[in-house]
């Protein structure tokens, strides 16, 4: 982000993921988290269409926009591509399912999970992140303004955040918000706990210790806990949390640039 907005610091000199376009082995105790830029013109489009199931396809197809039908095929084709890759098969043989509450996921015939993962989309940005057998929940929201967030903070935060959004300097407000937002959104993704019910009794967060990724290495070491979380900053324009069930778990973050090939 090159200019300061109310409620968002510019971030300048920004360190990004390092690029790979090459997928490694997924090890028990990993956990991969790959940011594409769905912005890129160079993602092939129309054979990402070709790879998506037909129930993806009449979703694209009810799409109006064309912007947003784009972003839909290049991060369903991705995330295809890359469960393909993990999984030794082919994108369009993916079996990609709805399990409940409209959680995506890759099952066997006996319906337990392949792998787990997790997505999530912000202005052109998307991150999918992926474990052997770990819940995780993954949320990326852009750097912008958000006029409504003290409104939002007083439904949904913690009294402890809703302080924190209080005492924030007027140029990060909305920073200060968004990452509050996505440790929620995270949990809850991770947690399988719905927003709908309120927090009031429960709170998904409540259980989650904390972390931090160095960005220019993308790892991490993990923190001691049930549900480890972590800070994502892909690049400046974005924050993330990404939550992840257990301990002791390796973190490595990547930025998608090219088709991936397994390493084998
Ligand atoms: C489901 C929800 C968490 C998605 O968050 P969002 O900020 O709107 O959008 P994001 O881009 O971050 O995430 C969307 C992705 O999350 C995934 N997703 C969808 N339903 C999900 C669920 N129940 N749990 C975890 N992930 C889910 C999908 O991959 C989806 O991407 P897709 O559109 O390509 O299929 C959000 O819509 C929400 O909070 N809804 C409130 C209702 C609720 O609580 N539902 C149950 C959640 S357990």
């Amino acid at each position: 982000m090159s200019t300061a907005r109310s409620g968002v610091a510019a971030r300048t000199s920004f360190p990004r993921w390092p690029a790979w376009s090459t997928v490694p082995a997924l090890h028990p105790r990993d956990v991969h988290v790959w940011f594409v830029n769905l912005d890129d013109p160079g993602w092939p489009e129309a054979r990402f269409a070709r790879s998506l199931s037909p129930l993806e396809r009449r979703r694209a197809a009810r799409t109006a926009r064309r912007r947003d039908r784009r972003d839909l095929i290049i991060r369903r084709g991705l995330l295809r591509l890359l469960l393909a890759s993990y999984l030794a098969s082919r994108p369009e043989t993916v079996g990609l399912s709805t399990g409940a509450s409209g959680r995506p996921e890759v099952v066997d015939a006996a319906g337990e999970p392949r792998l787990r993962f997790n997505c999530s989309r912000s202005e052109g940005g998307a991150v999918i992140a992926l474990t052997a057998a770990r819940r995780v929940g993954v949320d990326l929201e852009a750097l912008r303004d958000v006029p409504e967030a003290h409104r939002i903070a007083e439904r949904w935060f913690t009294p402890r955040e809703q302080r924190a959004l209080a005492a924030a300097p007027t140029d990060r407000r909305s920073e200060v918000f968004l990452r509050s937002w996505t440790r929620l959104e995270a949990a809850v993704k991770a947690t399988g706990e719905g927003l709908t019910e309120g927090l009031g009794q429960w709170d998904p967060r409540s259980s989650i210790g904390a972390g931090s990724v160095d960005p220019r290495s993308g790892r991490a070491a993990a923190p001691s806990v049930t549900w480890s979380t972590w800070t994502l900053e892909p690049d400046a324009r974005y924050v993330g949390t990404l939550v992840v069930e257990g301990a002791g778990q390796r973190l490595v973050c990547r930025e998608l640039v090219a088709d991936p090939v397994a390493e084998r």
